[in-house]
């Protein structure tokens, strides 16, 4: 068995306590973040002096050689090694002997691994939000080829007023723009390099940390040796908005189920993205959407587990720590297999045009409308509201909706209804009259798709600060 700290012991660790200790299992997916620190971290103790030229030179070799060899599946990650740090360096000393040895001067697995932990991060932020990005650009267009058709909004899952489809859409696209934005923040606030601060207070080498910063494209060296390797905000910064993000997921998965049901019927799920049941011979079940939906669950336990792991840790270093990976580990992994899945099932859905439209017309879905046709002929917003309350408790009575209601009827309770009401309250009009910014009126939805083109025109949000 290969451990990096044999000296001070006169027995192997039992078997047991090393599987229950060791991380390789999980963290051998850093693999590539742990070879570039440590190819950094050589290149700065050459440049210093701490170990000599041709040192350095033979450990970022022989560590380059060991990434490609791990690429190309020539060298496979196992054996008996406590964790991905224990690994590489044993492979480095096999290949080049004492000099392999050097690499680890002025540092500790502790900033060793805070440093993997960030650039994995980092890494898989930019994937996520390329992911996100593939989906804003399926809702827009969505947008844009809906954005004539009606169906009802709802308060309460009850008919309110009626909205365009784009419309409905629109709403789910801001809440993935500040998603990103989210993890952008958290990028840009994780981005600080904590290699350099040793296992907990810094080094007597005089090493260069902003070199080594930027050799690893961070903005700057941390301020806190301490802080640094015991830090793991950006872990949760990043699992809070992951669980966010993934309850917008589960949130359209919702509506998505619910209007897939038989009696509202408003879309068609692909069947490349629906199952049969095993019994009933009708059934094509959205399980994709339940499964997202399903899944929020497990990230947001993720989210909470780390919360609770750090809670009660003193400064500095704790293996405790070693327990910030599965959390971020799998909440990444179901976050990018759920966004990439639901991209695709909404972008292979049908909807159903004409049952929007009708289910729109139900409801008395135009009653603000009707109040406000008599606020512009004189009337008080709240004297309106009174007199449209009679008039659908008339309809109710009769079982007709609000256009259905004779001129006589209408004027029977208030002399300000003329003939023009009946074109103010077709469900067309209602829409297109609600033209104020962020409405849902073809003319107010322009605008807001016009900026939402030139936001996603946009490189990825941190290429450019
Ligand atoms: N596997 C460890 C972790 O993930 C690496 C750091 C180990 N440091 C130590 N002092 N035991 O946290």
């Amino acid at each position: 068995m290969a451990s990096l700290w044999g000296g001070r012991f006169t027995k192997e660790t039992k078997e047991d306590a090393f599987s229950f200790n060791e991380s390789l299992s999980f963290d051998k997916r850093l693999w590539r973040e742990d070879i570039e620190g440590s190819i950094a971290h050589a290149k700065m103790l050459a440049k210093q002096l701490i170990i000599g030229k041709s040192d350095g030179e033979a450990i970022c070799g022989a560590l380059e050689s060991i990434y490609i060899e791990i690429e190309e599946g020539t060298l496979q990650i196992s054996g008996h090694f406590e964790d991905i740090h224990s690994f590489i360096e044993t492979q480095l000393i096999q290949r080049i002997g004492d000099v392999g040895k050097k690499l680890h001067t002025g540092r500790s697995r502790n900033d060793q691994v805070a440093v993997d932990m960030k650039m994995y991060v980092r890494r898989e932020i930019t994937e996520i939000d390329s992911l996100l990005k593939e989906l804003l650009r399926t809702i827009l267009r969505l947008q844009e080829e809906n954005l004539d058709i009606i169906m009802p909004g709802f308060t309460h899952l009850q008919k309110a007023q009626p909205v365009t489809l784009a419309h409905h859409l629109g709403a789910y696209f801001e809440m993935f723009k500040r998603d990103r934005e989210r993890l952008f923040d958290a990028y840009r606030r994780l981005n600080v390099c904590p290699l350099g601060a040793g296992a907990l207070a810094g080094t007597e080498f005089s090493i260069d940390r902003e070199y080594t910063a930027s050799l690893l494209h961070f903005s700057s060296p941390t301020l806190n040796s301490m802080d640094s390797v015991s830090d793991r905000d950006y872990c949760l910064e990043l699992l809070s908005a992951l669980s966010i993000c993934i309850m917008h997921l589960s949130r359209f998965c919702e509506e998505i189920i619910i209007w897939n049901s038989n009696d509202y019927n408003y879309l068609e799920l692909d069947d490349a993205y629906s199952t049969g049941s095993s019994i009933m011979p009708q059934k094509k079940n959205p399980d994709i959407a339940e499964l997202i939906r399903g899944k929020t669950g497990r990230v947001y336990g993720n989210l909470f587990s780390l919360l609770t792991t750090l809670k009660g840790l003193p400064l500095a270093y704790n293996k405790d720590l070693q327990e910030d990976k599965e959390c971020v580990f799998d909440a990444c992994d179901t976050l990018k297999t759920c966004i990439t899945l639901f991209t695709q099932m909404l972008d292979a859905i049908v909807f159903n045009e004409d049952v929007l439209k009708k289910s729109a017309e139900g409801g008395f879905i135009n009653a603000t409308d009707v109040a406000d046709y008599l606020v512009t002929k004189g009337l008080s917003f709240r004297d309106a509201h009174e007199v449209t309350g009679k008039v659908v408790l008339e309809c109710q009575k009769r079982g007709i909706v609000l256009s259905k209601l004779p001129l006589a009827d209408y004027q029977a309770i208030s002399d300000r209804f003329k003939g023009d009401l009946y074109q103010r309250i077709s469900i067309e009009d209602c829409v297109r009259a609600r033209e104020s910014f962020g409405g849902p009126a073809k003319n107010a939805m322009k605008d807001i798709i016009k900026i939402n083109k030139d936001y996603l025109e946009k490189t990825a949000i941190w290429e450019e600060n």
